[in-house]
């Protein structure tokens, strides 16, 4: 499949990475492509291109700069397509990392409002980038999903399927909410042990 990466930054590159070894063909959508000149797994090109070429898009750039990057990427190129969204609402400030939004609402909810007319699914927010493509590295751990539409979760399913995730759905976007807090769990734990690769398994009985 075509798969079109709204962000050039560390999560961009990794899921390049995972998404090109899998066989879809990737194009990483950056302001400044030239930025990335030396990196060679996939092409880089304006966040216009990328948002075009996707039939399923990838927004991976700061939580800060989401509506810009969606507004240069081009509204309408997101139209009908799935979108998977990465990022969480964090702001790190003078040492501390804080959720800037949440409980009654959450950046899968902000990017399923900005696009109306696209699927949102929440994923692969709970892992860092060495994790994504590599669920081997955390081995038994599950990859986490929200949104509205079940066609699109089942389309990012078969992605992170492909990875060797095991998938648990969460049901509708708002449950971004509670997978966006999941990550200041992460984050606080690895400060404290000084370790980076962290990830959930949820266990039932
Ligand atoms: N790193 C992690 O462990 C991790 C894990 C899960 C989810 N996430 C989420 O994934 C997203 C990307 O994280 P990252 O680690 O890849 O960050 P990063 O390496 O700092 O990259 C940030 C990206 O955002 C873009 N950006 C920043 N400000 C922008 C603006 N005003 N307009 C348009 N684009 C802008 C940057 O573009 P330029 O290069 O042009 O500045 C870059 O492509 C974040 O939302 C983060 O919360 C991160």
């Amino acid at each position: 499949m075509n798969i079109g990466i709204i962000g050039s930054g560390n999560v961009a590159k990794a899921l390049a990475e995972g998404l090109v070894r899998t066989g879809h063909a990737v194009k990483i959508g950056a302001r400044n492509p030239s930025k990335l000149e030396d990196w060679k797994i996939a092409p880089v090109d304006t966040l216009e291109a990328a948002a075009r070429f996707g039939e399923l898009l990838i927004l991976a750039p700061s939580f800060a700069g989401l509506e810009n990057a969606i507004e240069l990427a081009g509204k309408t190129n997101f139209n009908g397509k799935t979108v998977v969204d990465v990022t969480n609402p964090i702001r790190f400030d003078q040492g501390q990392f804080d959720l800037i939004i949440g409980t009654t609402d959450s950046a899968g909810e902000v990017v399923q409002r900005l696009l109306p007319q696209s699927h949102v699914v929440k994923a692969f927010n709970t892992v860092g980038p060495a994790i994504m493509t590599h669920p081997e590295v955390v081995d038994g751990a599950d990859m986490f999903i929200a949104g509205d539409h079940d066609a699109a979760k089942a389309q990012v399913s078969q992605v992170l399927e492909a990875f060797g995730w095991v998938v648990r759905d969460l049901g509708g976007i708002e449950n971004s909410r509670w997978l966006e807090a999941m990550v200041m769990m992460v984050i606080s734990y690895g400060m404290k042990h000084g370790v980076q690769n962290n990830a959930f398994q949820l266990k039932t009985a």
